[in-house]
């Protein structure tokens, strides 16, 4: 069956809903070059203004995660429970939370992307690790998810290719932030995983897409029914990006405190939010039936070292060298430090994620363009949060770097990130809601 394209952009264009095969229809046509960038990009642009039905964008996500090669987990006999983050600045929580998890008997079969735009990418940080091999083919995948419980890799090549594509588009046609769009390709691939659950990290701030609670909740409810529509159990948990997460960005230094909570020695944030999302998964595999039965897991498994073990085991794995959990100068680090200062003396109102997050980018540690390569030692340590009190002169942020360019391109914009009041501050809340 084949239908006019023009048509079916002026339906959407006019508010209409499209019917799930012709969905199917677009999806398969433009993943087969058959259908124009042109016309992909208006139907694209039409979706933006005139939204999805919740039929409509079921459709549209399965015809993408048919797209390719669907896992068949069928042969790991633990449950199979992921967790994707929507993106942010000093977001490093799957680093440990992964092991964490898999100590406690749920396997993850995690399939991460790399650092674009002003946020930070798991496998970027992963590949830090001195031999870290991130590209793993699907035998190889199966087989370290039977024996360990859990993969650390990149999106596999076969797996949802439309959403490889469409990405490409929205990014060059300016469709990226559309709920409908980025729910479906959050959701496709995911749902190609053969999950029995999936816990979202939906953050909302400055640092993130979505920059209200309402728009957050809007991204969250939307794929927790894309869930529902393929009997998919998904938990949305609504935290803050307006300030970055933890102490370290940058790709080492995420490493270094990713395994600081392994250890239960990470910062206060990014320890919470890494138990919170554990819990969350560990309850919908079934291993914990409340919480707090969770939370006494999780606690249990850094105490023993059993979740540390579970790392060292996937690093050795996958081509790296386990020694870094104990000796981290084996990392890429930078030659010199730069101390960023507060200007005069009050408590910090704002630490602003989008502006560290931009500068770290300028920095070296993320890139602008997919071909870029990222400088693996440089990173921005947070030392003034949110509700702290600071005298003038005292640290705001340190500044690892390896050249002069790199520095000077970095501060003007990470200097405007805090802002100083005289009036103490409270902390920010760090979760902010849950949809079910
Ligand atoms: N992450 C994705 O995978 N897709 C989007 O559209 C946005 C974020």
């Amino acid at each position: 069956m084949s239908y006019s394209m023009t048509e079916l952009i002026q339906t959407k264009r006019e508010g209409g809903h499209l019917e799930p095969v012709e969905l199917e229809w677009i999806i398969e046509s433009y993943t087969a070059d058959v259908l124009p960038d042109y016309q992909l990009s208006a139907l694209l642009m039409a979706i933006m203004f005139r939204g999805m039905s919740q039929v409509e964008l079921a459709a549209w996500t399965d015809a993408m995660l048919h797209s390719g090669d669907v896992l068949d987990l069928s042969s790991i006999d633990m449950p199979k429970i992921d967790k994707h983050s929507t993106g942010g600045v000093g977001d490093k929580i799957s680093i440990p939370l992964a092991p964490l998890v898999v100590a406690c008997g749920v396997a993850i079969p995690m399939m991460s992307g790399r650092g674009l735009g002003h946020t930070g990418g798991t496998l970027d940080k992963l590949e830090t690790i001195p031999g870290f091999r991130t590209r793993l083919d699907p035998d190889e995948f199966a087989r370290q998810l039977g024996e360990l419980g859990l993969v650390l890799a990149g999106q596999s090549e076969t797996l949802v290719p439309a959403d490889r594509r469409i990405y490409a588009l929205r990014d060059a046609s300016g469709t990226v932030p559309s709920v409908p769009l980025i729910s479906s390709s959050i959701m496709s691939k995911k749902l190609a995983e053969d999950l029995d659950g999936l816990v979202l990290d939906v953050k909302i701030g400055s640092g993130a897409f979505m920059k209200d609670v309402a728009s957050g909740r809007e991204l969250a409810e939307t794929m927790v029914g894309i869930g529902k529509s393929h009997n998919t159990p998904v938990v949305g948990i609504l935290t803050d990006m307006d300030q970055p997460l933890g102490t370290e960005v940058g790709n080492a230094n995420e490493i270094i405190e990713s395994i600081a909570i392994l250890k239960g020695d990470g910062p206060d944030d990014t320890t919470e939010l890494t138990l919170r999302l554990g819990e969350e998964m560990l309850i919908l595999g079934g291993v914990a039936a409340d919480r707090t039965e969770a939370r006494s897991q999780l606690d249990s498994v850094i105490s023993s070292g059993a979740a540390l073990d579970v790392f060292a085991k996937v690093i050795e794995a996958q081509g790296g060298d386990p020694r870094v959990l104990d000796d981290q100068s084996i990392l890429p680090s930078a030659e010199h430090v730069f101390t960023v200062t507060a200007g005069r003396s009050g408590f910090v109102e704002r630490c602003d994620a989008l502006a560290v997050g931009r500068s770290a980018v300028r920095l070296g540690a993320g890139r602008q363009a997919k071909e870029d390569d990222v400088d693996p030692g440089v990173g921005i340590s947070i030392r003034a949060r949110v509700g702290d009190e600071v005298a003038a002169g005292d640290a705001l942020a340190t500044v690892s770097y390896n050249t002069d360019d790199q520095l000077a391109a970095c501060l003007p914009i990470l200097e405007t990130a805090w802002i100083l009041s005289d009036e103490p501050q409270a902390p920010r809340p760090l979760i902010l809601g849950e949809v079910r």
